[in-house]
């Protein structure tokens, strides 16, 4: 089992007004697909802009483990020479996925379909992770896993001699299991499908597309569609990747709760699958704008001002927009302490399986923190005390090795009248390395505790 080095206490006390630019990192998801399609293009593809947090840095070794040479030329720029659609060989040593459920699921998808044997692992969070999701469609192809009790790392996958393509409905709403069974289909013949019910984050169809591969995505009865053509020949690309929503959440949330902010986060994508948190905010009232709204690269992109926003108001969020914000909801959770009535949150039982449960981490940490939280199996709601908040802070929270819960607890404490306190910070730098400088630089109080 990996892990990535001692703990990093880290405190966050009643920061003054944020105010400035806040140029977030790249997109963590888009990074991790473009070094993984750069690595089964034929050719050299170029990234700009790639997220080097941990998560991505394990995934661009795995990349040279199986064959492909990926090279960084520094200030983000980065090239990967690729081995071709069933190119990649055998590594010869365990692949290391750290802290990312994004890197092992989407590797997994991808040397499936190939005649070759590896086994994967990754820190104490991973290893509890499920990993049926992705082992039950890539054993529709031929693929073999072994693995821990309850599916989970380390885990050995024996990839299809002879690939069969496949159709499957996704059974939860997860674009990691999406994207495992279009990887996995690149290398079978024929056409493999996916149907989900409920529509998640689409780079791997759009990135595909660009990459030269047919994926057609259908509205059908049954949800959306989509349709890969198997054994193309990807062509290498020239990706600048956008920068995070995901990141921009956190310096957005801690400016409308922290009084007499104003900042403003550059080059936002607002792909519609990716940008639920700030409709949500906008519902309950908070002062975010999209400046110089533009399309980029065929998708919605603004600069996001956000200002203090004493009168935010609780809300029931949207079930059905869930999977459009479903790494925001913890600092969401935050935000809604700082809204007058109660911000109820159905529909996310995937929250209960990510980097940690991140319900119950909230809960626990919101309540030492003296926020009321209820919550349920799929669903949890934040009692909320209006501007000024309902949490004192004055506790020390466990990140869990989750590092959304992490800054989340950071946010908190820039509004709180006391500070709060993360056992461990480490794991913030598997998304987002310079949230302590960024947000320092705005006005806040993160430090090493
Ligand atoms: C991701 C998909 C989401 C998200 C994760 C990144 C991706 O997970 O939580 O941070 O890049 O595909 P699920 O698809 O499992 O919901």
């Amino acid at each position: 089992m990996s892990s990535h080095g001692e703990p990093i206490p880290m405190q966050s006390s009643k920061a003054g007004p944020l105010r400035g630019e806040a140029n977030v990192p790249g997109d963590k998801s888009i990074s991790h697909r473009a070094l993984i399609f750069g690595a089964m293009a034929v050719g050299e593809t170029t990234i700009t802009g790639l997220l080097e947090g941990e998560d991505v840095l394990d995934t661009a070794k795995a990349m040279q483990a199986f064959g492909a040479t990926v090279t960084n030329h520094g200030g983000g720029k980065w090239s990967v020479r690729g081995v071709g659609v069933g190119g990649f060989s055998e590594p010869e040593n365990v692949i290391d996925c750290g802290n990312s459920g994004t890197g092992v699921r989407l590797i997994m998808g991808c040397m499936a379909t190939s005649d070759m044997s590896v086994t994967f692992t990754g820190d104490a969070s991973l290893c509890s992770r499920p990993m049926a999701r992705v082992t039950d469609p890539i054993a529709l192809f031929g693929a073999q896993s072994h693995g821990r009790s309850g599916g989970r790392l380390p885990m050995t996958i024996v990839g299809a001699a002879d690939p069969v393509p496949v159709e499957y409905v996704t059974p939860v709403p997860s674009a990691q299991v999406k994207s495992a069974v279009l990887l996995a289909g690149l290398n079978a013949p024929g056409q493999t499908v996916v149907i989900e019910k409920e529509a998640t984050r689409d780079h791997t169809e759009r990135m595909l597309n660009g990459f030269g591969a047919s994926v057609i995505t259908e509205e059908v009865p049954e949800g959306r569609k989509i349709t890969l053509t198997g054994q193309p020949e990807l062509k290498p690309q020239d990706i600048v990747v956008p920068r995070d929503p995901s990141s921009a959440a956190f310096p957005v949330c801690a400016a409308l709760i922290v009084e007499g902010s104003d900042v403003l986060v550059p080059n936002i994508g607002l792909n519609p699958t990716r940008a639920g948190l700030f409709e949500t905010l906008r519902d309950m009232g908070a002062d975010l704008t999209y400046e110089n709204l533009r399309t980029e690269g065929g998708e919605p992109v603004a600069d996001l001002r956000a200002k203090y926003s004493p009168n935010m108001q609780g809300i029931e969020v949207p079930a059905e927009r869930a999977a459009s914000m479903i790494d925001e909801y913890p600092v969401l959770s935050v935000v809604a302490s700082f809204a007058s009535g109660k911000t109820f949150m159905p529909g996310v039982k995937e929250l209960r399986v990510k980097e940690s449960d991140r319900i119950d981490a909230m809960a626990q940490g919101l309540r030492a923190c003296g926020v009321q939280v209820d919550e349920g199996d799929d669903w949890w709601t934040v009692h909320g005390g209006g501007a000024g908040g309902s949490a004192k802070g004055g506790a020390t929270v466990e990140s869990r090795l989750d590092h959304r819960i992490a800054m989340s607890f950071m946010v908190l404490g820039m509004g709180t009248p006391e500070p709060v306190r993360v056992d461990d910070g480490g794991p913030i730098a598997t998304s987002f390395p310079i949230f302590e400088a960024l947000m320092n630089g705005l006005g806040a109080k993160v430090t090493r505790a």
